[in-house]
């Protein structure tokens, strides 16, 4: 197989294109023909260009964006593996979809005013939606954790339209994502059933995402829980009733509802949470019957997670705290957008994380090092370039050795921000801008020290909190939990 043929290219067309799927697929094959691998010029061709909203690569199989750094580890990986010039390639695999900008509406149940918010009994989303397009591609992990959800949702789908006696093997479409809050579980679930559909436009003529959350379950009309339950289900199993309607439903937070049956259980509350808990659990089983359904659970805390629930779930994933190359990429991912919306100036792009943390010393990095280290490189590369005989215009030389120099001070920043969550790290520009000054555009590097400073502000910050009596987070993990995670 050649290079490029492993590139698949995911299409998503504006919400007020009327344009044909097949025919934009042909021509991004014809574009994608004559342009370098992984990279396809839109306005090189008028239709595409008012047509299409978002185009991304991917490697085949794979559930990661394609890059050139990517390619580039592909082809250390494999050295023979040359990439093919343009026009000599087999043709991309292209994936089409229409995008919906309906937003997420909120359903109520009768009776249960609307005026109301506690009653909000779920919310529902056609997918693919405009809201959710790029999620998938904004969650960033150290290991492969999209390609493994992707896949098992492939199978399980692929299980259930192929009949598979669920008696005979089981299967209930059932995933269930654990692990400290934060973590990018409920975003990964949303971005999961749009992924889904995004990449079967064809097998299923529309899609929604129903998300109930388990607090609203237990309302303050507890009573009326009961009842809220099966509404909810009934809807789902209207829309289910269609074959080629797709159904992702979230049951986020699922420990609530767990949580509640076993204080029930222990006599501390009314047996109508025992009730409710075993209805959702029920109506869970009948959902097995249809094909075109994928259930999707988050918890917070797995220790409080009800046996019977997490029994029934086919796969179980523990997804744990970013580790160093995850947070490199989250705050790397922050900068180009802060550079995108001309909010800080003169960023560089930041460097490759491997050849990077290869540099980092024994102590870690800190700013003397990155002096050093700079300085080092800087030199290195002079040698090199003037053993060839390489002129080199000191502006372009100043410019590389401060792309390098930020790179590190970024790595300095992913090291210091060890314990953090994906959520605690996408909010640190904001915290950063606004120590900085909080007023028009920053340049890069006051920039990157700002983020610095508000690092440790944090970290001082959380010194105080465990002074306080510990949170549940991370104390009730499992021992396999912890073992993933290590
Ligand atoms: N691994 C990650 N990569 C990128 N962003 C993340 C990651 N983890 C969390 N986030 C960000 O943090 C925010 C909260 O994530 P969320 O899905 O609500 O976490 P959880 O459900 O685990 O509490 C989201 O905006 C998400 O983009
Ligand atoms: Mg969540």
């Amino acid at each position: 197989m050649s290079g490029s043929a492993e590139i698949e290219w995911e299409i998503g067309l504006k919400p007020s294109s009327s344009a044909q799927r097949q025919q934009i697929a042909q021509r991004v094959v014809a574009l994608a023909a004559v342009s370098p691998a992984g990279s396809l010029d839109l306005s090189a061709d008028p239709v595409l260009a008012k047509a299409v909203h978002s185009a991304r690569a991917t490697v085949r199989g794979g559930a990661e964006p394609w890059s050139p750094a990517a390619a580039a580890a592909q082809r250390r990986e494999r050295p023979g593996a040359a990439r093919p010039a343009p026009g000599l390639t087999s043709p991309p695999r292209v994936y089409v979809h229409a995008l919906y900008d309906e937003g997420a509406t909120d359903e109520y149940t009768d009776g249960m005013g609307a005026s109301d918010e506690e009653s909000v009994a779920w919310t529902q989303t056609l997918l693919p939606a405009l809201s959710l397009d790029g999620h998938w591609e904004s969650l960033l992990f150290d290991i492969s954790v999209k390609h493994k959800l992707l896949s098992y949702a492939r199978s399980a789908l692929a299980f259930a339209s192929s009949g598979v006696d669920t008696h005979l093997v089981s299967c209930h479409r059932l995933l269930l994502l654990h692990g400290p809050p934060g973590t990018g579980k409920t975003s990964l679930c949303r971005a999961l059933s749009h992924k889904l559909l995004a990449r079967c436009a064809d097998a299923f003529s529309a899609g929604q995402l129903i998300e109930l959350n388990a607090h609203s379950l237990f309302s303050k009309w507890f009573s009326e829980s009961g009842k809220l339950v099966g509404a909810v289900f009934a809807k789902v199993r209207e829309l289910l009733d269609d074959p080629r309607s797709f159904v992702a439903v979230l049951v986020d937070e699922v420990e609530s509802l767990a949580a509640s049956r076993a204080a029930a259980l222990n006599g501390s509350e009314p047996s109508d949470a025992v009730r409710v808990v075993n209805a959702v659990l029920t109506q869970l089983d009948s959902l097995k019957a249809y094909a075109n359904v994928l259930v999707l659970a988050t918890s917070n805390i797995t220790a409080a997670l009800d046996a019977a629930f997490a029994d029934r779930a086919d796969l179980s994933v523990f997804i744990g705290l970013p580790q160093m190359r995850a947070r490199y990429m989250i705050l790397a991912s922050c900068v180009k957008e802060l550079a995108r919306a001309a909010v800080v100036s003169d960023v560089c792009e930041p460097g490759e994380f491997e050849p990077l943390v290869a540099l980092v010393p024994a102590g870690g990095l800190d700013l003397s090092a990155i002096q050093r280290l700079t300085a080092q490189q800087g030199s290195a590369t002079a040698r090199a370039r003037d053993a060839m005989d390489d002129e080199v215009p000191p502006a372009e030389r100043e410019r590389a050795a401060a792309a390098f120099r930020y790179s590190l001070m970024l790595l300095m920043l992913a090291q210091a921000t060890d314990g953090w969550s994906g959520r605690s790290l996408r909010r640190l520009p904001l915290l950063a801008h606004a120590e900085a000054g909080g007023e028009g555009s920053l340049a890069y590097a006051p920039f990157l020290l700002a983020m610095h400073s508000a690092v440790l502000d944090r970290d001082a910050d959380a010194a105080n909190f465990e002074q306080r009596p510990p949170s549940c987070a991370g104390a009730q993990l499992p021992a396999n939990a912890r073992a993933e995670r290590g």
